[in-house]
């Protein structure tokens, strides 16, 4: 039977790498995507035999084109990955993101209703934003303390007094988004859960931690702290660190990222699961700021003390049951990948001169 493979998004960071390792398995890979300016700079490298539709997933017409290709599919996976991903920008822009990834994810289904297509899994990219800051142990009772306001942040108090923050893990902690993106990613995870169970088609969500690795977009500035801070320290700056710099994140390599996909596709089980998927450590913006100043030799890191509504204090995954019930870890170590990053980016903006 012909395999078909529908990735929306599929030209960005985590699709391009997707498809780098899946297309073998496929006699048919079709992409939807907008080629956003603000992701792709320049026209994005997809490998050959990739079928590019380029259109708005928040656009009826632009699915006309595939509809024809979920018809004729065989057996159907999809993986959803587009989407508008700016955490601050999405408080400024909020229908800008919710356009894309809540009519979006609409548009999908009812693209696969035109087509009758009732695909074999549906994978979709959600994010650690739909927990926002997560639930917090207060003497080992868990609570959701919610979203930081302005009084607490304008006062530098980052932590909630005499808690201690949870990792994330869906079975455990519930989601309770504080920014408009992490509000637009939950309601992906409804719409697709909602449409999936009425229609007996499986669906993973993966809650991705920070992605990072080769690939990223160099110039998109809204996402991605990674490359930006790369960028800085090539060009002698110090990194600047909001808040007093030990926010936590869990900075997870795209080859895991892509490896945990590959999995839930390979999957058999029904019905809707819902996992996470990080490197399942954590580190702070201070510790990945000082390995990237130190590997240009450019000033250390400074604390800032600023702060943007819609970031959350600290998040990482526990990623327990995402190892069970995939037979997936995650395996590329940060300081490796944060070496291979750097290496990379100089590769495409050319040398950096070391101030020191
Ligand atoms: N990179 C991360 O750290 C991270 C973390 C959590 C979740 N995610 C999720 O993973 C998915 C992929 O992220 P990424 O890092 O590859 O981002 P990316 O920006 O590199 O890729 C997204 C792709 O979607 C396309 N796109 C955006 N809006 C579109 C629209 N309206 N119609 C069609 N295409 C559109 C863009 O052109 C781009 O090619 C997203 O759904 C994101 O929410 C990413």
């Amino acid at each position: 039977m012909q395999r078909t493979c529908l990735v929306t998004g599929g030209a960005g960071f985590i699709g391009t790498e997707l498809l780098r390792q899946t297309l073998g398995q496929y006699d048919r890979v079709v992409v939807l995507d907008s080629l956003l300016p603000q992701v792709h700079a320049t026209a994005p490298e997809l490998p050959a035999g990739v079928e590019l539709v380029v259109g708005d997933v928040a656009d009826a017409s632009a699915w006309a084109e595939v509809v024809g290709a979920l018809r004729d599919a065989g057996r159907l996976d999809v993986v959803h990955l587009a989407a508008e991903t700016g955490t601050g920008q999405s408080l400024a822009e909020p229908s800008r993101h919710a356009l894309a990834n809540v009519v979006g994810t609409t548009r999908l289904t009812e693209a696969l209703d035109a087509a009758s297509a009732r695909p074999d899994r549906i994978v979709l990219a959600s994010s650690r934003a739909v927990y926002g800051e997560g639930a917090w142990s207060f003497a080992g009772e868990l609570r959701y303390p919610g979203q930081r306001g302005v009084e607490q942040l304008s006062a530098g108090q980052w932590d909630f007094p005499g808690a201690e923050p949870v990792a994330m893990r869906a079975d455990v902690v519930h989601p309770d988004p504080v920014s408009v993106y992490g509000a637009t990613k939950l309601a992906q995870e409804h719409l697709l859960a909602a449409w999936c169970v009425a229609h007996d088609v499986p669906l993973t969500v993966l809650r991705l931690q920070n992605v990072y690795g080769v690939g990223q977009s160099l110039t998109n500035s809204y996402t991605g702290i990674l490359p930006l801070f790369c960028r800085m320290a090539r060009e002698g700056r110090a990194i600047p660190l909001y808040e007093d710099g030990l926010v936590r994140r869990d900075f997870v390599h795209v080859s895991d990222v892509v490896a945990a996909m590959r999995a839930a596709l390979a999957a058999s089980t029904p019905g809707v699961e819902t996992l996470d998927v990080g490197s399942g450590e954590y580190a702070t913006v201070e510790h990945v700021a000082g390995v990237i100043a130190a590997a240009y030799g450019s000033p250390a890191p400074q604390v800032s003390g600023d702060f943007r509504h819609g970031d959350v204090r600290h998040a990482w995954a526990d990623t327990s049951r995402t190892e069970s019930v995939l037979g997936w870890a995650a395996a590329v170590p940060l300081d490796a990948g944060l070496r291979e990053l750097v290496s990379w980016v100089d590769a495409q903006l050319g040398a950096a001169t070391p101030t020191a």
